[in-house]
């Protein structure tokens, strides 16, 4: 076989053969196959795209580069949770303890944030001492123990994946459809949970921009995870605007500690019990979405979920007696209130924009390597659709260096846009594909 007639194949738009995908994958990954052969045939892909079965075999074969976690040591459905990342999004620290509050194991593989979105790590290292450097064992006795466990991504995951993305992002060819959903279902498949949850988020602050290209990102990854023989199902939630009120590490987690203590935000919570209703199902604790709101509900109520996200932080080596004290959460020392000057409403506020404000402020990465400060972030005092004034307080810049204030300050006036006449609604759940 020679990779030179895999990318001729491929630039005729021919499909290509499972055995063809494999060769592929597994000589680029042992380094026989060049990076200059593979970009190409990355480009021709772009042109012409993949089928289902290519898709299927590309996603398989990059799961099997590397190690696929054996969970069947674990009790019950396993669920995992994945975002496609957006920005205010601290979903999974609320909604892995409410499902772990349930008895639903959730055995999580989580990342860190990269670019202009976050990522569930950085924001649990807020409690000092907390580790996702969790060894195999470790991580199967804390599931089966207290049905919760999140560790970072190792680099024996799908490791094909890696090395494909890396060259994606400097060859143009991350932004195809098949290569995106290949790439992040690898991954789930090699966390290897019985059943997975999608949160693809759409607008400004997420990757897919439109709903039409978020649904076909959806309709693949779903696609992929049922022929795969996992239970598999995508909400496609709306990241037109920062999700509630808290962007930045800290502030992100004392906003998750409000949600698990029942004030959560709307927006926010929404999109917890949406797919905490998908995560029920997908566990078969429940038969009806109403069933499982009900009983999701319930863990806020009853306090169950708070507690178990304590257990949890303590399980992981972090100091848990922040949970119930989350005023001493550490935030940046200067506050610079961004004052509306504009009679109206709001009616965008750019995600990506705030975003990039959290990043400017050192909240974020912009290499892997970047040192973070959990510190930072923004505070959001308005929300698209509320009435404002001049003189009002749109949003706080929470900071440690006033000259990244004053540019993180900038960006957060540019992302606010206030119009005349009231905003209509948007909602924040798109649709569903299972
Ligand atoms: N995230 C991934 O893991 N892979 C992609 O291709 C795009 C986003």
């Amino acid at each position: 076989m020679r990779m030179y007639d895999i990318i001729n194949k491929k630039k005729h738009g021919k499909h290509l053969t499972k055995q063809e995908i494999q060769f592929l994958v597994e000589g680029y990954t042992n380094g026989k196959i060049p990076d200059y052969q593979v970009s190409a045939l990355m480009m021709a892909i772009c042109f012409q795209g993949m089928d289902e079965e290519e898709t299927l075999n590309l996603t398989l074969a990059m799961r099997d580069s590397g190690e696929v976690l054996d969970l069947s040591g674990i009790h019950g459905i396993k669920v995992d949770k994945h975002s496609t990342g957006g920005v205010g999004d601290k979903t999974s620290l609320v909604l892995a303890p409410m499902a772990a509050a349930l008895g639903i194991p959730v055995a999580k593989m989580s990342g860190r944030g990269l670019g202009h979105t976050g990522g569930t790590i950085d924001k649990l290292e807020c409690f000092p001492g907390f580790s996702t450097a969790l060894s195999v064992e470790k991580f199967y006795e804390n599931v089966n123990q207290i049905k919760i466990a999140i560790m970072g991504q190792t680099a024996k995951l799908a490791p094909a994946d890696k090395k494909l993305y890396a060259l994606r992002d400097v060859t143009a060819t991350v932004d195809q459809l098949s290569l995106i959903a290949s790439s992040i279902m690898s991954k789930k498949l090699a966390a290897n949970s019985d059943a997975i949850v999608l949160d693809v988020k759409t607008g400004n602050g997420a990757f897919m921009k439109t709903e039409k290209e978020a649904f076909a990102l959806a309709r693949e990854m779903v696609q992929i995870g049922n022929n795969a023989g996992k239970r598999t199902s995508a909400v496609i939630t709306d990241m037109d605007q920062p999700l509630g009120y808290a962007v930045g590490n800290s502030l992100e987690v004392k906003e998750a500690i409000l949600a698990l203590n029942g004030l959560g935000p709307a927006d926010f919570m929404e999109v917890v019990y949406a797919l905490g209703m998908e995560m029920v199902l997908a566990a078969e604790r429940a038969e009806t979405y109403e069933e499982a709101r009900t009983m999701l509900v319930q863990t806020i109520k009853t306090g169950a979920a708070l507690n178990k996200f304590a257990e949890f932080v303590d399980a992981q080596g972090g100091d848990k007696r922040l949970v119930f004290q989350p005023e001493r959460l550490p935030v940046g020392k200067i506050q610079l209130q961004v004052q509306n000057t504009q009679e109206g409403y709001v009616s965008r506020i750019l995600a990506e924009e705030i975003g990039l404000a959290s990043l400017a402020l050192g909240g974020g990465r912009s290499t892997k390597e970047s040192e973070i400060d959990l510190t930072v972030g923004i505070l959001l005092n308005k929300k698209r659709g509320d009435q404002v004034h001049p003189g009002d307080v749109l949003a706080t810049v929470f900071a440690s260096d006033m000259e990244r204030a004053k540019e993180a300050y900038g960006k957060v006036v540019h992302a606010y846009q206030i119009q005349d006449q009231p905003a209509p609604k948007v909602p924040m759940i798109k649709g569903v594909v299972q």
